[in-house]
């Protein structure tokens, strides 16, 4: 893995790359698109990356203390529990983190498989974020699986979800969409970064992109903090939202 910007260096450290800045709370994207802006391949983001992709992936959910996705796409890419590698437990360790993040799933309505492997199999209990308005039948099914965070009145406010996440000791943010979730962080004015790996190839069609839901107005400006490159050209562009 080599790095093109800030300054070119031929042999990465990806773990000091990757390393949460000083602000905390602080909520990290991490998505993948193809070179013409799709955020799916076949309905699904894996076909887009390599095996470098997905160890980045790792890293990244390694360096957090809690992996955010929302409902939708827990199904479509079928989760299982978070995990970080025995590679990455001295760094937790360092950071003060317990063996594995927590995986945090979003959803105002709550139909949820609440026998799903993120749920069943997950070493730390998880966390389902939802709102006032959630079923209580459906409340009380989560409550019974996970620890529940109720953030915001009709859907979830993802300005509420970060304070109440910070309230509980996660301030290392990391959320991996989709699009419909990425896209309204983005319009609550919360996300603070998009690591975004750009994949070289192009796709057509009426593929998803990164960002869905309403049009971000005026659009959000980011600042180009960091681009790697990989040995299949695969970009690793690190961008910080500028607020
Ligand atoms: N390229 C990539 O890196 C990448 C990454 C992730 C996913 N994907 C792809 O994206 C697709 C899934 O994404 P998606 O956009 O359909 O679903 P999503 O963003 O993962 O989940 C949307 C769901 O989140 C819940 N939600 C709660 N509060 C919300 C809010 N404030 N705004 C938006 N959603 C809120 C709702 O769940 P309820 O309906 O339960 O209330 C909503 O239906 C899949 O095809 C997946 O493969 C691509």
């Amino acid at each position: 893995m080599r790095r093109l910007l800030p300054d070119p260096v031929d042999d990465v450290d990806v773990v000091a790359a990757y390393a949460y800045p000083a602000q905390r709370p602080w909520l990290r994207g991490n998505m993948i698109a193809s070179a013409d802006g799709a955020a799916t391949l076949d309905g699904h983001a894996g076909g887009l990356g390599n095996p470098t992709d997905q160890r980045i992936l790792g890293l990244l959910r390694a360096l957090s203390d809690v992996v955010i996705a929302g409902a939708g796409t827990v199904v479509t890419e079928g989760y299982g529990p978070a995990r970080a590698r025995e590679e990455y437990q001295t760094v937790r360790a360092e950071a003060g983190q317990p063996p594995a993040p927590v995986m945090a799933v979003v959803s105002n309505q709550l139909r949820l498989d609440f026998s799903a492997r993120y749920f069943a199999e997950a070493k730390q209990r998880p966390i389902v974020v939802t709102c006032q308005a959630a079923p209580q039948d459906l409340l009380r099914a989560a409550r019974e699986v996970a620890d529940v965070v109720v953030a915001g009145a009709r859907v979830v406010d993802p300005a509420a979800m970060v304070s109440a996440l910070a309230e509980r000791g996660f301030t290392r943010l990391l959320c991996e969409g989709g699009p419909s979730f990425l896209g309204s962080t983005v319009e609550a004015g919360v996300l603070d970064e998009l690591c975004l790996t750009i994949s070289p190839m192009l796709v057509g069609g009426p593929a998803r992109r990164v960002l869905d839901g309403p049009v971000i107005s005026p659009p959000a400006p980011m600042r180009l903090t960091q681009l790697l490159i990989d040995d299949d050209d695969l970009l690793y562009a690190r961008y910080e939202v500028r607020r």
